[in-house]
């Protein structure tokens, strides 16, 4: 089949190149000259591990293309994803902009009948809203249809989650559409649910709050659990071992960040208030998240003495997780901010992440002559630092580890004062 992707973010870019190791020929299609120009040279323009090798290998095999040009683009294919960026727009909503700006050109181009499936995070309700946008501007009655096909890849791990599924998603009232779909996906072995657009959507943005009420759980109960000097790692591990609540998403932290969470539970909260429906129970997800990083700079400062102002602090990490170069709604950044806040001078280091033209290229360098370290992005090589080299370089040998990472008895064995969330 030929499949358009409009949209080469990290999801267009991911769901084009997975089909093609599924053997489809697939266009990028993308109104940003520098991405697409940097596509059809086969360099990635963002940090996502494996993605590289298989943007590199589908060009020489000629599998993908990219362009902007639209009318071209939607004339030759018959599927066609939007993939195309859905922000937080000023009121909670999701911002759906590109959407409509795709959906109307493919109203504008329609020559044959094709299948429109939205793969952006969308409100409940968006298809309808996208076929009334097609529908606006074609000319002739050329049929088609919408499906929504959420995608459920995280960043960092952008490859290994979309070639290995927990569940297909088809939403489509269509009975061609969803065989086109299961078509679509028939080389993958997980199970598929086939339900109508509303549902699909829903589906999307309650999977994502509720991970985000897991993350929230545990950091609220990491606080009760520091009161009370019980480790919540081992709380996590003691509940999360019952299949029927599961160990995934609740490690506790610093708090969710990353472009989806903060944007998705909050366009549900504003969804649920608009129907006169509130999701208190999500309102408390997003206090819990904002609390957090803040939570854990008054154990920084308590600890430091209750002034940071005469401090010099070293941060490790600025990505909201490892594995990505995305900053957006980073607890690092909150953190950041609020040092800066506090008059605290501050140093900063990330593997990946290159925000200012000053921040320090070594670990070494940033945690030279500092007060203390904070750990703020759970990069695999902050853990193999051989922190006991480091330590004699700090002016006083504290290290705050907002990512529960490392072990307390080994860093306080090396001599360093060391404080997680609460990690006994
Ligand atoms: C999330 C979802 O996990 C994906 O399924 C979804 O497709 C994606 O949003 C999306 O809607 O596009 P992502 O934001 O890339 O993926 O990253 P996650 O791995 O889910 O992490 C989100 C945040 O939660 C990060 O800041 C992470 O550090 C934090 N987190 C995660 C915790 O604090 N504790 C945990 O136990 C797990």
């Amino acid at each position: 089949m030929n499949i358009l992707i409009v949209g080469t973010g990290y999801v267009g870019t991911t769901t084009g190149l997975i089909f093609c190791e599924m053997g489809h020929k697939v266009t990028g299609l993308d109104l940003d000259d520098h991405k697409i120009r940097s596509l059809q040279e086969g360099n990635l323009y963002f940090y996502e591990p494996g993605l590289a090798e298989l943007l590199k290998k589908h060009i020489q095999a000629q599998n993908i293309a990219f362009t902007n040009h639209t009318e071209k683009a939607i004339k030759e294919n018959d599927v066609i994803f939007l993939c195309v960026g859905t922000p937080k727009g000023t009121d909670g909503n999701a911002d759906l902009t590109f959407v409509r700006k795709a959906a109307e050109s493919i109203g504008q181009n329609i020559n044959t009948y094709k299948v429109i499936v939205t793969k952006s995070t969308v409100p409940v309700g968006t298809a309808e809203l996208v076929t009334g946008w097609i529908q606006s501007k074609q000319t002739a009655q050329i049929p088609f249809d919408v499906v929504s096909n959420p995608e459920f890849l995280r960043e960092g791990s952008a490859l290994q989650d979309a070639l290995n599924p927990d569940r297909i998603v088809i939403g489509t009232e269509s009975e061609a559409a969803r065989t086109i779909m299961k078509e679509l996906y028939k080389n993958f072995q997980c199970p598929i649910v086939q339900t109508n657009p509303k549902a699909s959507e829903m589906i999307k943005y309650a999977s994502n709050s509720f991970l985000a009420l897991k993350i929230s759980y545990i950091n609220e109960l990491s606080r009760l659990c520091d009161e009370l000097g019980i480790n919540v790692n081992d709380v996590s591990q003691g509940i999360g071992l019952d299949e029927r609540i599961g160990p995934q998403f609740l490690r506790a932290g610093m708090g969710y960040g990353g472009s989806c969470f903060p944007k998705d539970v909050n366009a549900l909260i504003q969804i649920a208030n608009e129907k006169g429906r509130p999701l208190t129970i999500l309102e408390r997800v997003v206090k819990v998240n904002e609390e957090q990083p803040l939570y854990f700079i008054n154990k920084i400062k308590d600890a430091l003495g209750g002034e940071l102002n005469n401090k010099t602090i070293a941060v490790l990490g600025l990505a909201f997780k490892a594995n990505t170069d995305d900053t957006r709604e980073s607890p690092s950044i909150t953190l950041i901010d609020r040092l800066l806040e506090e008059q605290a001078n501050i140093k900063v280091h990330d593997p990946i992440v290159k925000l200012w033209p000053h921040q320090c290229r070594t670990v070494e360098k940033t945690i030279s002559g500092t007060d203390a370290i904070v750990i703020c992005t759970d990069w695999e090589e902050y853990k193999r630092i051989n922190w006991g080299k480091l330590k004699p370089l700090m002016k006083q040998p504290y290290i705050f580890d907002g990512r529960n990472m490392l072990e307390k008895d080994q860093m306080e064995n090396l001599g360093f004062y060391y404080i997680g969330i609460a990690n006994y």
